[in-house]
Formats: structure tokens, C-alpha cells, sequence
């Protein structure tokens, strides 16, 4: 499957009998096998296995110490989501040293590979003070050239009496000291976060600072965050779980994608986003998994990818496509997503004939090999299971 449908029959583009040829990096051919170019190295047989693009997670959280598990617990009890847990993670967060906040990302990142991710955009947002912020986003940047900053993820208990004070911190300090580390800024545009005339004015910074624009926008109800989004041109609004009809007409008809987190919805008992309408809107719909030790601690996309087809209307191959392509556009990014020549050669061998058995057989670990920029992260062993 290549996600390219220029390259073969269907919307993932299916070659048969294909041969993906690769060279420093980059896909040179990915065709059928009997016309791929001599004089390649043989590599591995996939021995009928399908061969996918790596998915692209375009939203997570990995910069965090600490777990929720207690909340998660009670949650599961019937309490409620509330964006306050986010605060008990930035106590244990400011506590850990960056490389204790490095090697628990790298862990996350191993997890994320087993799983058939090979890009990874990863979000600060537990510091929330200039010096943390900082040092948080400088240890996404070694992670990850996806790096984003979410100064503006919460308000701390220290500027609880001064909002502006806070918002201006993010602003006049925080984004100006990002700009050259982050690619992108993000903001919670939630009640209980961040409104819609605070969340502006962080995104009206960032842009004045070259940083490319994220909002999470209708996770918890509906609100503005999608509207604000698509009029400031941010690059996706994420969550989109509370939609009106025109928050569904200004993501169709604009550039800002929407990005679907249902392993959230799952673990915090929301409602699901309605994927089916987006799609036929015309909007173009990102898959991720929203990693994160509050909301969703899970990194696996094939867990994304069931929710997906199973709770937001979308089909198997829908589901995959937001899970590459749409993961790709929510980052501005040609160069992964697909297997089309040219490409970073970041492909997931998965044990099965069909990428429909990554929903079809849910908690399975399917991912039997990883290949990232050409090489092996994940070697494949033989045969067919
Ligand atoms: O995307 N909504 C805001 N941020 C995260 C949750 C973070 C947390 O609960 O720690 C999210 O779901």
C-alpha cells in the first residue's frame, strides 16, 4: 500500500507483487516487482506480508514524568475529565531532570516504533514556566524536528489571580525564546484553558515569530477553538470531538485539517468526533494518538485506527489514510505519509495480507518490521503468522 493512489488501484494506491526499492533514505521505486530497477541490493522478503507507510502521529504529549493512573481510575469510576490534572503533571514534570524527561520520551518513542510510527510530533506543555518551557522544548527538539511549544496549555497555580500576566508570559518571553527550536506553537482553546481572545493572542505571537499554528479546539464541548483555527490559518485544529455543522463547513473549506484523537474520547468517556461528516465535508481528516499521561496514555496508532473506524464513521482504508496522508498534511509535510518515489523510506511491514487485519484484529501487535529513513528500526523475522 502506498497511500499514493496515482501509483495503484484504490484509495491506498495497492501495488501487488510490489518491490520498494529505497536509496540514501528515500523511496527510488515502489512498483510491481518484476519491473523494479536491476542492480538493487536485495534487502528483505516480505514474503506476502503488506508494507504500509509508517504512520505519522502528528499529536502527542511525550515531554511529561509521573503517571494519572489514580485519576485515569476514578475516571473509569465516573468522574469527570477535567483539565485541572494536567497541573498534578506539571508538579512531577518540573521535578524531573531533562534527562530523566528524555529517557522516559525514548521509551515512549520505542513503543511508538513497535507500533508502526516513524514520525512524531511531540508538544511541552508541563512546564509552563519560561525556564521549564524551555528546557522541555530543547528536549523535544533532540526527539523530534516536530517539536512543538504549549506554554499556553493551562494557566500554573502561580498566575491563578493574574491571567494576562500568564498569557503575556507565553507571548513576550516564552515564544520569542522558542522561535529556532519549535515549528510550532499550539494553544488549549478550551472552557477551563484558554478562550478564545487568549488563545489568539498566542497564536498572533507565534506567527509573528515564524512558529506554524496548532489548537486543540472542542475536545471537552463545543466553543471556538475550530473556528479560531481555521481564521488564523493554524495548520489543524485538534480533538474536534463537539462539532457544529459550520465548524464542519470552515474545516472543509479551509487548510486547517482536522485532527481526530479517539483514544482521548475513549479514556475520558467523551462523546466521538464525527469523521464521517467530516469526510464527506470535504475535510481533509488526521489521525493520532494524543499520548499523554491525563487523557490518553496510549501511543499506539492501530488502537487510533480501531477507534476510528469503529466510533467516528470512518472505513479501514479512511482510517489509514489519516493515520499517513492526513498525519503528513496536519504537519505540512510531502516528504512521509506515503511510498511514492521520493519519500522518506519509512515503511511498517505488517503480518497479515491486508492492512485491514490491523482493525479487523484489534490488540493484536501486527507490526512485524519498521523501516525508518531506509534503514531497520524494527528487523522482520520470517514468515507468515
Ligand atoms: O490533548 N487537552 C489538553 N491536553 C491533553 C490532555 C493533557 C492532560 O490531561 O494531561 C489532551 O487531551
Amino acid at each position: 500500500m502506498t497511500c499514493d493512489p496515482s501509483l495503484g488501484p484504490g484509495p491506498l494506491g495497492v501495488i501487488e507483487h510490489a518491490s520498494l526499492v529505497c536509496d540514501d533514505g528515500r523511496v527510488v521505486y515502489a512498483g510491481p516487482e518484476v519491473s523494479a530497477p536491476s542492480g538493487a541490493e536485495e534487502g528483505a522478503d516480505a514474503e506476502g506480508r503488506c508494507v504500509l507507510p509508517g504512520f505519522v502521529d502528528s499529536h502527542t504529549h511525550l515531554i511529561f514524568a509521573g503517571d494519572r493512573a489514580a485519576e485515569f481510575a476514578a475516571r473509569m469510576g465516573g468522574a469527570g475529565y477535567h483539565p485541572g490534572g494536567i497541573l498534578d503533571t506539571v508538579a512531577a514534570t518540573r521535578a524531573a531532570s531533562p534527562d530523566e524527561l528524555e529517557r522516559s520520551a525514548r521509551r515512549l518513542l520505542g513503543l511508538a516504533a513497535s507500533s508502526g510510527t516513524t514520525t512524531v510530533e511531540i508538544k511541552t506543555g508541563y512546564g509552563l514556566d519560561a525556564v521549564h518551557e524551555a528546557s522541555h522544548l530543547a528536549v523535544a527538539r533532540r526527539l523530534t524536528e516536530e517539536a512543538t511549544l504549549l506554554g499556553a496549555h493551562l494557566i500554573p497555580a502561580e498566575f491563578a489571580a493574574n491571567r494576562a500576566g500568564y498569557i503575556q508570559l507565553v507571548c513576550d518571553t516564552m515564544i520569542p525564546a522558542a522561535s529556532g527550536t519549535a515549528r510550532w506553537c499550539d494553544v488549549f482553546c478550551e472552557r477551563g484553558a484558554f478562550d478564545v481572545d487568549e488563545s489568539r493572542a498566542v497564536l498572533d505571537a507565534a506567527r509573528s515569530h515564524g512558529l506554524g499554528l496548532r489548537v486543540h479546539a472542542n475536545q471537552l464541548g463545543p466553543g471556538g477553538g475550530v473556528e479560531l483555527a481555521c481564521e488564523a490559518g493554524a495548520a489543524s485544529a485538534d480533538h474536534c470531538t463537539h462539532l457544529t455543522p459550520a465548524d464542519i463547513d470552515s474545516l472543509a473549506s479551509s487548510g486547517t485539517v482536522a485532527t481526530l484523537l479517539p483514544i482521548s474520547d475513549f479514556c475520558t468517556r467523551q462523546p466521538y468526533p464525527d469523521g464521517r461528516a467530516l469526510l464527506d465535508a470535504g475535510a481533509v481528516v488526521a489521525l493520532a494518538s494524543n499520548c499523554n499521561p491525563g487523557s490518553s496514555y496510549s501511543i499506539s496508532m492501530p488502537l487510533a485506527l480501531a477507534l476510528a473506524v469503529r466510533c467516528c464513521g470512518l472505513t479501514v482504508d479512511e482510517a489509514i489514510l489519516a493515520a499517513t496522508v492526513g498525519g503528513a498534511a496536519a504537519l505540512q509535510r510531502t516528504d512521509v505519509g506515503t511510498l511514492r518515489p521520493g519519500a522518506q523510506a519509512d515503511a511498517v511491514l505488517i503480518d497479515a495480507p491486508h492492512p485491514d487485519h490491523l482493525v479487523y484484529r484489534l490488540g493484536t501487535p501486527l507490526v512485524a518490521g519498521v523501516l525508518r529513513r531506509g534503514a531497520w528500526e524494527i528487523r522482520p523475522g520470517p514468515g507468515l503468522r
